[in-house]
């Protein structure tokens, strides 16, 4: 039910932002606010029994859901960020690109060691943000309590991916 809501409120824009891909616009979701509170439900009853401490965001539209889960779940939120954008003393993660690199950040104070973090990002393609970010929350001394998604591209093997780090993989629309 929520899957197909969701797929049908997805919107593929051709050869954004480079030819030969198709983005998967997510915007028409935001303006849904029926859907987005089914969102939101969703992923409160699928991770809730699951003993979770925080939920980290990845920049930018992982913030989109992930604020709210965290909210709903009554606990805090860690936005993780590109670099240069988070104003207090950061740990970072430099990831390969499929050209180039990245950077991740996360403030030094997000949360306790041994805190069991739900990695939330609002779309999986190839895993690479989200294997970095828990990467970096495993630095940091935290624990990767699983991943949370809306939109999974099944083509681009992401859960395969990140399916050594955690079993505990939601993902509403596969
Ligand atoms: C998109 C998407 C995920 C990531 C998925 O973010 O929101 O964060 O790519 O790709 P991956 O699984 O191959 O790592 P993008 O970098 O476009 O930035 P944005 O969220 O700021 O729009
Ligand atoms: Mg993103």
């Amino acid at each position: 039910m929520i899957e197909q809501q969701i797929k049908a409120a997805i919107r593929d824009i051709p050869d954004f932002p480079k030819p030969g891909i198709i983005f998967k616009d997510i915007t028409p979701i935001l303006k849904d606010p029926v859907l987005c509170e089914n969102i939101n439900s969703a992923f409160t009853e699928k991770v809730k029994d699951m003993g979770i401490d925080a939920v980290a965001g990845v920049e930018s539209r992982g913030f989109l859901f992930g604020l709210s889960l965290a909210t709903k779940l009554g606990v805090p939120f860690i936005p993780v960020r590109k670099a240069g954008k988070l104003p207090y003393s950061v740990n970072q993660k430099v990831y390969e690109l499929e050209y180039g690199t990245a950077t991740i950040e996360i403030h030094t104070d997000a949360f306790q060691k041994g805190d069991r973090i739900l990695i939330h990002d609002d779309l999986l393609a190839t895993g690479g943000t989200v294997t970095a970010t828990s990467e970096l929350i495993k630095e940091m001394g935290g624990e990767v309590a699983g991943f949370s998604f809306v939109v999974g591209l099944s083509f681009l093997k992401g859960r395969e991916k990140i399916e050594p780090i955690s079993d505990d993989i939601i993902i509403l629309a596969d």
